[in-house]
């Protein structure tokens, strides 16, 4: 059992609506109460997997995968289920804290968010008040950065002085240190005092994907000597290979486009989403990693890059490209007319040209293929070598091994290559870390105890009393934790069994979202929507009668050990053996236990 208090649990649940969760990963539309997809865990041309919105679960009728978010996560994402925990907490901008050390630095990081959104509301201030940030607003008017966009994207100005933010914390008495912790002002040595980081800039804030600013990037001015932006260190709160600037806005676009636009600029997004293309996240001057894959992968699989064309950036773009399809996207370029970028681009030639850019994006293989063709590369036999080493590189990344060979064939006879110098060159520029899809899944699919017959029972009878609530209340009249042997079973049926004592009743929901075994929340929600009705007091009764059943086995088989150990108490045992063996055929013939005798009439 993981150590996340449960609830925690409950209110990540409460957070993780599983069809936005789900369509995060496949797209769903409804068919009657449910909605239905193509099932992500195995391969199918018509849509067999099922998510059910009421009660929260999914099922897949094609290969019988099911269970609630929790458990979707870990097979989805390939994780354990404290992790899965973590992971829907994190999309939810939930903290979680597990032991004392925990709880201490979650303290700390809510001061240090608090930091941030206080210098946030302070920079805009200054920027929309002060007489100060004349120069500022012209700045930004002249490069068409208007009001709403100042609200929409969390821009302001930090004024031109040493001590204007650190003077506003005095006032609202937040203290010195949490403003260093946070990165926003800078211990001076030799006076031993302290200075703002960002002096006489714009700032653009740097939300998280939960919508919480954790860090600044600041943009001077003038022309001046000092670099064009500045940004906060890494926090507590914020790393740069895990923050993509303006996914939180964006989540909801790249949604319903089920295409993500990957930037490098934090002008590029806000003009972008100035003419309405809203579903783009930016680098912002970091190079792309695994965990921005892994966080816009929640939301599709189809990314496009857009960048200039003769940035030098375009070399790291690219790099950045085989990160996302290692990681599983189709990746796109859409490349600009020399010299501009997508921010200069949208302004100057508005959204229809910006729409009409990202549709005619290339395919990466075949933008790297083009590249290798150009003039220049054509002439340079050591460049056009490098190139194609690169461009072998990408196709090694493509998971699919069938997908992969007629690539290469594709190749071959495109670059007019032999196609077994490409196949021999292959091993030597594969990528030699594992991906994180190639992870064996938590396998406990294959516990014979739940295959058993009192596994089932047991499983059966849970999954009755989750159903019938009322019926719960009975059950736990002639049936006791003892009677289980699964220990999620028993604890579940525990919780449960507290619930009504408590509160005289229960929501199943809560507690189908408890179950962290695979294969118990597949059994469990198996159905569970549709056939409600046919899971009846009879099979209660079935199960109930098998661990009784069960229950008496164990003790006939406790009995005959003692026999052997104590054999001069042999007629006392060999009487209580004889006991129990009656009890059993009673029971088995029903006739104490029965539904009437278990339900009333
Ligand atoms: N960047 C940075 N530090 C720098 C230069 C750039 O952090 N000294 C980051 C910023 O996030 C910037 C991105 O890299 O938005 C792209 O850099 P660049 O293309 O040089 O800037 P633009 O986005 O075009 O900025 P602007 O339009 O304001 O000139
Ligand atoms: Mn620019």
């Amino acid at each position: 059992m993981s150590t996340i208090p449960s609830e925690k649990i409950d209110q990540v649940r409460n957070a993780s609506d599983i069809v936005d969760i789900i369509s995060g990963y496949l797209s769903l539309r409804p068919r009657g109460k449910n909605l239905f997809g193509l099932c992500p865990f195995h391969h199918e041309k018509t849509p067999s997997f099922s998510v059910n919105p009421e009660l929260q679960i999914f099922r897949c009728f094609g290969c019988g995968a099911g269970g609630n978010v929790f458990t979707f996560i870990m097979r989805i994402e390939k994780l354990t289920f404290p992790e899965s925990v973590k992971f829907l907490a994190k999309n939810a901008g939930i903290e979680i804290a597990e032991d004392e050390t925990q709880i201490e630095n979650l303290r700390e990081k809510e001061a240090l968010y608090y930091a941030n959104k206080f210098a946030a509301a302070f920079f805009k201030h200054t920027l929309l008040e002060e007489a100060k940030a004349e120069q500022a607003r012209e700045y930004l008017a002249k490069r068409g950065i208007d009001r709403s966009m100042i609200d929409r994207y969390d821009i302001g100005y930090a004024p031109d002085q040493w001590d204007g933010l650190i003077k506003w914390a005095n006032q609202k008495s937040l203290s010195i240190d949490v403003l260093k912790k946070a990165g926003l002002i800078i211990h001076k040595e030799e006076t031993d005092s302290y200075y703002d980081r960002f002096r006489g800039r714009i700032t653009f804030a740097i939300h998280n994907a939960g919508g919480q600013v954790v860090a600044f990037g600041a943009r001077r001015i003038i022309d001046d000597k000092t670099p064009k932006y500045i940004n906060s260190p890494e926090t507590e709160i914020y790393q740069k290979r895990q923050t993509l600037y303006g996914l939180y806005w964006a989540r909801d676009a790249i949604r319903k486009q089920n295409h993500v636009v990957v930037v490098e600029g934090y002008t590029d997004l806000t003009s972008l989403g100035k003419v309405g293309i809203e579903q783009v996240v930016a680098t912002s001057g970091t190079s792309l990693t695994e965990d921005h894959a892994r966080l816009m992968r929640r939301y599709t699989t189809v990314a496009i890059l857009l960048f200039d064309s003769d940035s030098a950036g375009a070399a790291a773009a690219l790099r950045g490209a085989d990160i996302l399809l290692e990681s599983g996207f189709e990746v796109k370029i859409a490349t600009m007319p020399a010299g501009e970028d997508p921010d200069e681009f949208a302004r100057e030639h508005g959204a229809n040209a910006v729409q009409v850019l990202l549709k005619s994006a290339k395919p990466l293989l075949d933008f790297r293929v083009e590249r290798l063709q150009s003039p220049e590369l054509s002439q340079n036999s050591v460049q056009r070598s490098q190139a194609t080493r690169e461009l072998l590189a990408t196709v090694a990344r493509i998971h699919d091994p069938i997908q992969r060979s007629f690539v290469v064939q594709d190749l071959a006879n495109r670059l007019h290559v032999d196609e077994n110098v490409l196949w021999r060159e292959m091993p030597h520029v594969r990528p030699q870390r594992r991906i994180a899809t190639d992870q064996e899944t938590p396998d406990d699919t294959h516990d014979p105890y739940l295959k058993s017959r009192r596994g089932r029972a047991e499983m059966m009878l849970i999954k009755v009393m989750l159903l019938h609530p009322l019926l719960a209340a009975s059950i736990m009249s002639v049936i006791t934790y003892e009677h289980f042997r699964h220990p999620e079973i028993q604890q579940l049926f525990q919780s449960m069994e507290q619930e009504i004592l408590m509160d005289g009743g229960f929501d199943a929901q809560s507690h189908i979202h408890k179950i962290q075994t695979l294969q118990l929340a597949e059994y469990l929600v198996d159905d569970m929507g549709e056939k409600k009705e046919e899971l009846s007091k009879k099979i209660a009764v079935d199960c109930i009668i098998t661990l009784y059943d069960s229950q008496l086995d164990d003790e006939i088989k406790s009995l005959r050990e003692q026999l052997k150990e104590f054999p001069e108490r042999g007629s006392e045992i060999t009487n209580k053996i004889n006991e129990l063996h009656r009890k059993k055929s009673i029971l088995l013939s029903r006739e104490k236990l029965n539904e009437k005798a278990l339900f009333g009439s």
